[in-house]
């Protein structure tokens, strides 16, 4: 029998981005669904357009933008709010609602103070309601894995009567064991009147470390469709893993007999996409996307994989997309190379951005030997603005040391006139911070700070990730440069510029 296609729908921005810490503004939204449009899910589901006018625009916009995938938001099993999503998704090549309705005991009666037979009522009303508006309708039973089995064959069917096209039974609290996921599929798939007219999708979450196990047992007992996001990020421990469950498929097709078309090869650009715009790193030893994934430490390891990659390697690197640490530029590098060179990497750039990429690159070509797939990686990931920024660096000078209390002098750029502002502080980055803002009076408050290297070496390019809190919003500000104290204040300045600028960028 062929290997079955399964769906990749797509819930960073969803699911994902309400966790907290994860929180992105309209145009890292729309940054994001260009990049998974580029890795190829199936569906990318936007947000929850009725939760708020900026989740509802940044639903519309994605919808707008996205032209490959369906565009889906979540809807509450309410007619104003399935309007609201339609609204919001209805500009898209390919609209979808997604409602969702919790069918657990503990759910009606705690959550929605409702009977089961309200419940079904409400199931049946709201697909039937939501068909009339759109022919692609998703139908989430909420908490499906702690729900009573009858209860929910009944729902399912309920809804698959109305048209619903696909309906998801979502471990909403990462509960089950990978066991128990196939046996629910596999129930769902016996019982479940209709069931072949709709797909079953699995949601899992990742409570007890099993979302993308149970996600793959679910596709292994007939799901077609798996809901991820990048990283794994979302409420509380997380959702499945987009690159794990991916690739499960991609290296076990022996075993799952399914695959899913995306670009596999944009993977490890897409997490460090999410990194870069949320400032959360991945911890090292993550599956697939982490520092250490590929990276083979012990000598006996070692060893083996000099012999043969397939001793210690179970995939390769270069198939989800990982630069290489080679040197590919130096400082003699002309703007054709360069721009060949991205394009390779897959970028496809504007000649604005190119110009302004450009630029970037030869700064760090005129201090690094050499520049490697790794550093124009950095580099472009820290070209994302969507803005014309209000201030920008001219010079800083600090100085600290143990005896003497830190201080720097920096002078900013704004509508062509030059500030220039001196403060002490608790070591030099606080220094230029505080000098910053006694130019800008952002009003910003440093709420994280974090520094990686993006090579190795003693030229190594140093990334600076900032956090900055205005106004009850946060901000995420990005900064290059071999010189740590000039990333720091890149990443700052680049923070404070978001905050001052009109659109609120
Ligand atoms: O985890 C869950 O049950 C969900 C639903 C809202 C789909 O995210
Ligand atoms: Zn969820």
């Amino acid at each position: 029998m062929a290997d079955r296609k399964i769906k990749i729908l797509d819930t960073t921005l969803r699911d994902g981005e309400q966790a907290p810490g994860y929180s992105m503004n309209l145009y890292e939204k729309l940054e994001m669904a260009s990049q998974l449009e580029r890795l190829g899910v199936d569906i990318i589901e936007a947000g929850f357009a009725s939760a708020s006018p900026e989740d509802f625009e940044a639903v519309r916009s994605v919808a707008e933008q996205v032209k490959t995938c369906t565009v889906t938001s979540l809807s509450r099993a309410l007619k104003a709010d399935i309007d609201k999503t339609f609204d919001a998704v209805r500009v898209s090549m390919r609209p979808r609602i997604h409602i969702v309705l919790a069918t657990s005991d503990l759910h009606m009666r705690y959550k929605l103070g409702m009977s089961p037979e309200e419940v079904l009522e409400r199931a049946r009303e709201s697909v039937r309601y939501a068909k009339r508006l759109c022919d692609d309708v998703e139908f989430s039973a909420e908490d499906a894995t702690r729900s009573d089995r009858d209860f929910l064959e009944k729902v399912l069917e309920t809804v698959i009567e109305e048209g619903a096209n696909t309906v998801s039974i979502p471990d909403t609290v990462g509960y089950r064991m990978p066991q128990e996921m196939a046996e629910l599929v596999t129930f769902v798939k016996e019982h479940v009147k209709g069931i072949e007219k709709a797909c079953i999708s699995v949601h899992c979450h990742d409570d007890l470390g099993f979302a993308t196990a149970n996600t793959l047992a679910g596709i292994r007992a007939g799901a077609g469709q798996a809901e991820c996001t990048i990283n794994g990020i979302g409420e509380r421990a997380g959702n499945a893993s987009l690159e794990e469950v991916t690739m499960g498929l991609y290296v076990r097709p022996d075993y799952y007999h399914a695959y899913c078309p995306v670009n596999l090869k944009q993977i490890y650009r897409t997490s460090k996409l999410l990194t870069t715009i949320t400032g959360v790193a991945v911890p090292p030893n993550k599956s697939i996307v982490g520092a250490n994934a590929f990276a083979h430490e012990a000598g006996i390891h070692q060893h083996g994989i000099l012999a043969n990659r397939a001793t210690y390697e179970i995939m390769s690197p270069e198939v989800i997309g990982v630069p290489q640490n080679r040197m590919v530029l130096g400082k003699h590098s002309g703007k054709h190379a360069f721009a060949d060179r991205l394009s390779i990497l897959g970028y496809e750039l504007s000649e604005a951005q190119l110009e302004k990429a450009f630029a970037s690159f030869k700064q760090i070509a005129d201090r690094k030997k050499t520049v490697t797939d790794r550093d124009l990686e950095a580099l472009i990931g820290n070209q994302h603005t969507h803005f014309e920024p209000t201030y920008l660096l001219k010079s800083f000078v600090v100085n600290s040391g143990t005896v003497i209390s830190a201080t720097a002098a920096v002078k900013l750029i704004r509508d062509d006139e030059v500030y220039e502002t001196v403060s002490t502080g608790d070591g030099p980055i606080d220094a230029a911070f505080k000098a910053i803002e006694m130019t800008a009076r952002s009003g910003a408050v440093l709420d994280n700070y974090t520094i990686n290297s993006v090579t190795e070496g003693e030229d190594a390019l140093g990334e600076v990730i900032v956090k900055l809190k205005a106004g009850g919003t946060t901000v995420t500000g990005r900064g290059l440069s071999t010189d740590i104290i000039e990333a720091s204040i890149k990443a700052y300045l680049n923070g404070v510029n978001k905050i001052v600028a009109p659109t609120k960028s």
